[in-house]
């Protein structure tokens, strides 16, 4: 991570845990944060529940003033109409979401969305005031012909090359190679290292050092508090999207302390 930049630590829950379940999560997340005087001005922490808890979220995080940020996994990419089961970004905004994943992998294997799609949801996200979480990274199969960091500036590229400078640096990339998702197979903080330099520097190129250099870069795929502190302390590395890590509260809430640790120890 760079000191001009705010880790985040975000939490990617898929499809797990109800609002009943959810609300106890944030909740408990929020006790052992504090207990542990956790420090939110410099690491960020959020959650992308499912679309039926994100309310739950919000009403506890309101209530209890929270400084836990939250968001959505996917959006659509219209703002009203006859798009049965899909939900809008105008209407994420106004739950007070933050943030909404885009393109992950999950989304691209299951889904029809491709990248014309994730360009579009991109603009959605924007336009409604929010963050994208673009996520970008190669199969196994592309890291064996070695085409791995092509692939995912690629991947950057055809989404974001027709932003402006102020959409672009608002933009969040998650590094999330779709071989270590749910596998146990972290990559490794030199591999993590490798593509989020490639991406940043793709950026830099396209925007200029200015965006490149506030634009964060996360890693995601296995990531635990066993290998948190190696990939933090990579210098482009900024962060986390977590899937299985995050659906356990003392190991999510170890991460963020981790990650603390290891940002102040280095400032
Ligand atoms: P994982 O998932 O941490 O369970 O590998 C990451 C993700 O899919 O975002």
């Amino acid at each position: 991570m760079s000191s001009a930049r705010i880790p985040l630590v975000a939490g990617n829950w898929k499809m797990n845990f109800d609002h009943l379940e959810a609300t106890y999560f944030v909740q408990k997340l929020a006790w052992l944060l504090r207990d542990a005087h956790f420090d939110y001005k410099q690491v960020e922490v959020a959650l992308m529940p499912t679309f039926t808890s994100i309310r739950s979220v919000q009403v506890l995080v309101e209530a209890d003033k929270l400084r836990i940020n939250y968001g959505a996994q996917s959006v659509s990419v219209t703002n009203q109409g006859a798009f049965t089961g899909d939900v809008s970004a105008d209407m994420l905004a106004h739950l007070g979401c933050t943030y909404v994943i885009v393109g992950h992998s999950e989304r691209r294997k299951y889904h029809p969305e491709d990248d014309a799609n994730i360009v579009d949801q991109v603009r959605a996200v924007l336009t409604a005031g929010m963050q994208p979480i673009l996520c970008v990274g190669e199969s196994m199969e592309e890291r064996r012909k070695g085409i791995q960091l092509d692939f995912a500036v690629g991947q950057v590229h055809d989404v974001t090359r027709d932003l402006s400078d102020e959409e672009a640096e608002k933009l969040i990339i998650a590094y999330e190679p779709v071989w270590a998702i749910g596998t146990g197979l972290v990559a490794t903080p030199d591999t993590a290292q490798e593509a989020a330099n490639a991406v940043r520097s793709d950026l830099r190129q396209t925007f200029g050092a200015k965006v490149a250099d506030k634009v964060r870069i996360l890693y995601g795929g296995s990531v635990s508090s066993k290998n948190a502190v190696e990939l933090i302390g990579q210098p482009d590395v900024d962060g986390f999207l977590i899937g299985g890590a995050s659906l356990k509260v003392d190991e999510l809430a170890k991460i963020c302390r981790l990650t603390l640790k290891t940002v102040t120890s280095r400032r």
